[in-house]
C-alpha cells in the first residue's frame, strides 16, 4: 500500500518509465486497430499486474496523473489544449485497458478464494 512518493521510489518500478513507454509507441504504431489488436493485449498485461505484491488497481488513476504531469515538464508552453487532449486520451486507453484486466483478473481470484473457503467448510462438515 503505497503512495505517490513510495511509488516513485520503490526499487521495484526502475525501468517501468521505458516498459510504459514501450507500450505508448506499440499503440501509436497501430492506432488505426487500437481496439482489436492492442486492447485485448493490454487486458493481459493487466491481469499480469494483479499478481505483483502489494499492487492495488487504485494504483492507476495516480498513474495517469504522472502522465499527464510529464508531459506538461516536457511540453511545456508547446502543449496546446488539443495536444493535452490528445495525450490524455492515448493515456487513458492504455491506462483503463490495463486497469479493467487487473479489475478482472483481481475478481477471479476472489471467486476463487471463496470457492475454496465454501469447500473446505463442506468437507470440515462432512457434507461432501
Ligand atoms: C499503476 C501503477 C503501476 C504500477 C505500480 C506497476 C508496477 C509494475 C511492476 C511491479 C512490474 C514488474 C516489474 C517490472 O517489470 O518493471 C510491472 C511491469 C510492467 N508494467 Fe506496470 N505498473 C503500473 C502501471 C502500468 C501501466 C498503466 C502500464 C501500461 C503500459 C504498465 C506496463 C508494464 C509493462 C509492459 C511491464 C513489463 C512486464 C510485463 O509485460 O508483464 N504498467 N509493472
Amino acid at each position: 500500500d503505497l503512495d505517490g512518493d513510495d511509488l516513485r521510489r520503490d526499487p521495484r518500478l526502475k525501468g517501468h518509465g521505458g516498459r510504459f513507454m514501450q507500450v505508448v509507441g506499440a499503440v501509436l504504431e497501430n492506432i488505426d486497430n487500437a481496439d482489436t489488436a492492442i486492447r485485448p493485449l493490454l487486458f493481459q498485461l493487466g491481469e499480469r499486474h494483479a499478481y505483483y505484491d502489494g499492487f492495488k488497481p487504485e494504483y492507476f488513476e495516480q498513474y495517469k496523473k504522472g502522465m499527464m504531469y510529464m508531459c506538461e515538464q516536457n511540453f511545456g508552453d508547446k502543449l496546446t489544449p488539443k495536444l493535452r487532449d490528445l495525450w490524455t486520451k492515448v493515456f487513458n486507453f492504455i491506462i483503463d485497458s490495463v486497469r479493467d484486466g487487473c479489475v478482472e483478473a483481481l475478481r477471479h481470484r476472489e471467486d476463487d478464494r471463496q470457492y475454496s473457503v465454501a469447500r473446505d467448510a463442506q468437507v470440515t462438515r462432512g457434507t461432501i
